[in-house]
């Protein structure tokens, strides 16, 4: 993304502290998402990760803001895009994994069929923290019958396991959060 741009990214995406909830902070990026220059950094840096990862057929958003990320770059690498849904959004068939948070458990669903066998995939989403979304998202792909070339994440939250939890894959993250 190079140090300007990526220092524009960090300006715009605001640091919520205590929410959702204590101790917790949110990172907004509304505010990026809103200032059409910075939004088309993004997406062409991402793109150039994507291309550096190899060849793609498809990229896979996680909901919901990996949604926003992930479509605009789909359409920009000029390839289609697949939603990886919270439960109870798609219609049945659709093939399912369920992963840990730190209270309780979430699910995430895929449309069965939707990958054509041996699809080359990319897993984005808009923030990697511990890694459980985008683990989850990437097993749900293998599930779905495609192959997860890489994952692509706009901030990658330092410190919180998040690397290690995506050990072996290829990830890569424009802008780093300490
Ligand atoms: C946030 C973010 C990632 C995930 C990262 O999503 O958009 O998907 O958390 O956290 P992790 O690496 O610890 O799994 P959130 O669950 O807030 O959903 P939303 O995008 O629908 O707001």
């Amino acid at each position: 993304l190079g140090a300007q741009r990526a220092a524009r990214v960090l300006e715009l995406v605001r640091a919520v502290p205590d929410y959702p909830g204590p101790g917790i902070t949110f990172r907004d990026i509304t505010g990026l998402l809103a200032d059409g220059e910075a939004f088309g950094h993004v997406v062409e840096a991402l793109g150039d990760a994507a291309r550096a990862a190899g060849g793609i057929d498809l990229v896979a958003g996680m909901e919901a803001r990996g949604f926003l990320i992930g479509a605009p770059l789909a359409t920009h690498l000029g390839v289609g895009f697949v939603p990886l849904r919270k439960a109870g959004k798609l219609p049945p068939p659709t093939d399912t994994v369920t992963y840990d948070l730190e209270y309780g458990t979430a699910t995430i669903e895929l449309r069965s069929g939707t990958l054509p066998p041996g699809a080359r995939v990319l897993v984005v989403d808009d923030v990697l923290a511990t890694g459980g979304t985008a683990a989850a998202g990437a097993e749900l792909v293998e599930r779905g019958g495609g192959v997860v070339v890489g994952l692509a994440f706009l901030l990658e939250l330092e410190g919180l396991g998040g690397r290690e939890r995506l050990a072996g894959r290829d990830v890569a993250t424009l802008v780093h959060v300490e």
